[in-house]
């Protein structure tokens, strides 16, 4: 159980993030969401009782130091934060790719060097990878390196940084916001004709994916892993 123990998701304000918010909550974590907007914030912050909440973005070095430099002591970290960019690498200026696998590489570990020394006995970092890096899709090939970049960096830090323990999921379609600004119209419901071939045919929610990230960050076991969390995604 994570009660009474400080838990700081970054991206924490919407979908996978906010979803791991409320299950570490509901365990009795004392919890910080982290993320750019502070309407969203708000938000959360009504929809969960007793989060806490903090203005900060990833891809900015010194917010992410001031978020930490904050909190005293802290026994995980979820990083959910991470954006895409889909089109050919030869038709967009190639800033806006390197840009989105900077904020989920290097952003994560500007996150790693904020926070270990604050971080307590039996600690955690869980990164958040995707289906992409098993199944590449046309046109989101950015994405497809960086989610890969990020479970590899699980599996490198806990050796690197050992007792530490570093995780990594990999959600499938996930039914959360991010799709309403890929598709304005259906948001993720936009994907049920590919959910449909998967063996689970259907969209996986937020609170499933939450559940592994809760099981990474309790089971002291465990470091150096992914967990897929797809509906199978991966086998189709
Ligand atoms: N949904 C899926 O199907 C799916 C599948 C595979 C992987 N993933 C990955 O899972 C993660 C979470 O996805 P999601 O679907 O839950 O996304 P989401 O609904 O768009 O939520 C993203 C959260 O991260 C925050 N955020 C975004 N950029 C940030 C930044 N630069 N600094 C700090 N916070 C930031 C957002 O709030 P602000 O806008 O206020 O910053 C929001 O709280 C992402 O890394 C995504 O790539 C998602």
């Amino acid at each position: 159980m994570l009660h009474d123990q400080q838990v700081v998701v970054i991206g924490g304000s919407e979908g996978i993030g906010l979803a791991v918010a409320k299950a570490a909550r509901a365990q009795g974590a004392r919890v910080l969401a982290v993320s750019r907007t502070r309407e969203k914030l708000e938000v959360a912050r009504k929809a969960v009782s007793g989060l806490e909440i903090q203005v900060g973005d990833i891809n900015d070095p010194e917010s992410i130091r001031g978020i930490f430099s904050g909190v005293t002591a802290v026994d995980h970290v979820y990083i959910a934060a991470g954006s895409t960019k889909v089109g050919s690498p030869l038709d967009h200026p190639i800033q806006d790719f390197k840009h989105r696998f900077d904020e989920r590489v290097w952003g994560s570990i500007d996150v790693v060097r904020a926070a270990h020394g604050r971080m307590r006995a039996g600690g955690s970092f869980v990164f958040t990878g995707g289906l992409s890096s098993d199944r590449p899709v046309p046109g989101a090939w950015v994405s497809g390196i960086a989610t890969m970049a990020a479970e590899q960096l699980a599996r490198v830090l806990a050796l690197d940084l050992a007792p530490i323990r570093f995780n990594a999921v990999a959600p499938g379609y996930t039914e959360t916001p991010m799709w309403d600004s890929i598709f304005p119209r259906e948001g993720a419901r936009a994907l049920d004709a590919v959910t449909a071939r998967q063996p689970v045919p259907r969209l996986v929610s937020p609170d499933e994916v939450a559940q592994a990230v809760l099981l990474l960050m309790q089971n002291e076991a465990i470091t150096g892993e992914t967990i897929h969390i797809d509906g199978g995604a991966r086998l189709v």
